[in-house]
Formats: structure tokens, sequence, C-alpha cells
């Protein structure tokens, strides 16, 4: 999906929620499917990685397995969860008009946390989500930026890097949102929830023309 337009012409949404784990991704994901449904659109919601058979495996391997393993791999096994996923379930829902995807975490992850992140190349990066995504791409994305909202204890491998990684996967975003800043919505994530979603709402109505 180009940015302003849908997949398969027809007149339906691919929006994403990204930020730090713990941010309140889920949380704006939730509100986000009720208001929208209360509008009358169909919505899916898909996370990544995962949301296949094969997505759930290699999100085991991911995010419970190897704690060492080179970047680009690192990149690839997202990538290759979101072939899978985008081909099986994305594609196929976003073919009925007034459908909505709503995606906890797609492409931007790849860019922040393996490219800002790990020092992935970003040439790679873009050729490979391009290459999986065809034309299914966000038409809107609402970037969380806040606190990680952790208990202390990491939950992931993921979520056990050092402080500077998550720094430097906040730049990331920051320069995703810098350059595309029409797609690429910065919401303080810091407010309370209500707050969070007035402003996701916001976005969306001016996405959806609502
Ligand atoms: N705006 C907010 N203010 C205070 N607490 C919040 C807010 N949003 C979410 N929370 C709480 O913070 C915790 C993390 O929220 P949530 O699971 O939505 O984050 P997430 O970004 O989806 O995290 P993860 O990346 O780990 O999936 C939950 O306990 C949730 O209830
Ligand atoms: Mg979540």
């Amino acid at each position: 999906m180009q940015p302003g337009g849908s997949p398969l012409d027809s007149m339906s949404w691919l929006f994403s929620f990204e930020g730090l784990d713990g941010v309140g991704k889920s949380t704006q994901v939730d509100l986000t499917r009720d208001w929208l449904e209360g509008q009358g659109y169909r919505v899916r919601v898909i996370r990544e990685p995962g949301g296949t058979d094969l997505g759930e495996k290699i999100r085991d391997l991911l995010l419970y397995q190897s704690q060492h393993r080179d970047a680009r791999a690192e990149f690839l096994l997202f990538a290759a969860a979101r072939a899978e996923l985008v081909r099986t379930v994305v594609v196929p829902f976003l073919a009925v008009e007034g459908a909505v995807v709503l995606a906890d975490r797609y492409v931007d992850s790849s860019e922040a946390y393996q490219g800002a992140g790990l020092g992935v190349d970003l040439g790679l990066i873009h050729t490979v989500n391009r290459s999986v995504c065809q034309s299914v791409w966000p038409q809107g994305t609402l970037w969380l930026d806040g606190v990680r909202r952790t208990d202390g204890s990491a939950h992931d491998v993921i979520e056990a890097r050092p402080r500077d990684f998550f720094d430097r996967v906040r730049l990331g975003y920051q320069t995703l949102a810098d350059r595309e800043p029409k797609r690429v919505v910065r919401i303080n994530g810091d407010q309370d929830p209500e707050q969070v979603f007035a402003e996701v709402v916001r976005s969306l109505r001016a996405w959806l023309h609502c």
C-alpha cells in the first residue's frame, strides 16, 4: 500500500503502532480497534513477529531462544515472519472494502531496532521490506514515544538489551518521523492512556477523512 493509497484497489487501510516495549502500544491498539469497529470498520489486529504458524515459531526463536546472533540474521528472521503474515493474513483481509489492519509493530520496527539499534544496513532493510510487503505499506504510523514501562525484569531477549541500544532505537524512530512526517506521527506516550488515545484518534480521523 503506497502512502495515501490502498492495496488491491479497495478502500482498505493499514495503520501501525510503534515504539519501545511497554510504552503502551497494545493498550492503544485495543482502544483503536473498539473505536474503529464503532465507526463501522472491519478490524484485524496483527502483532509482529507472529500471527501465523511459521511466524509464531520465528517469534519464539527471536524473542526467547538464541541470545547471540548476527544482526542481519535477526532482521531477516523478522522479515521472513512478515512475508508469511502479509501474504496469508494481511492481503486477504484488506481485499474487502472498509477493512482496517492494525499492526502492533510493522516495517518501521526493522529500521529502528535492527537498523538504528544494531547497525544493519538501511538499504538492505528497505529492499527486503519493500519486497516482502509489496504494496502493503502503512498509510499511517503512530509512534508512541515515552518511557519503557518495565518491571525491571526483561521478558524477552530483545528487552534485555542495554540502555544505549534503546537510545539508538528511539533515535531511529525520530529519524523516521523527521523523514516521513505525514505518515509517521509522534505521540507523547507518557500521558494518560485517554490522552494518548485522543491524539491517536486525531491522526486516524485525518488519515481516514472522517
Ligand atoms: N498511557 C499509559 N499510562 C500508564 N500506564 C500505561 C499506559 N499505557 C499502557 N500502560 C500500562 O503499561 C503497561 C504496558 O502497556 P502495553 O502492554 O500496552 O505496552 P506495549 O507497548 O504493548 O508493550 P510491549 O512492547 O511489551 O508489548 C501495561 O501494564 C499497561 O496497562
Ligand atoms: Mg504489546
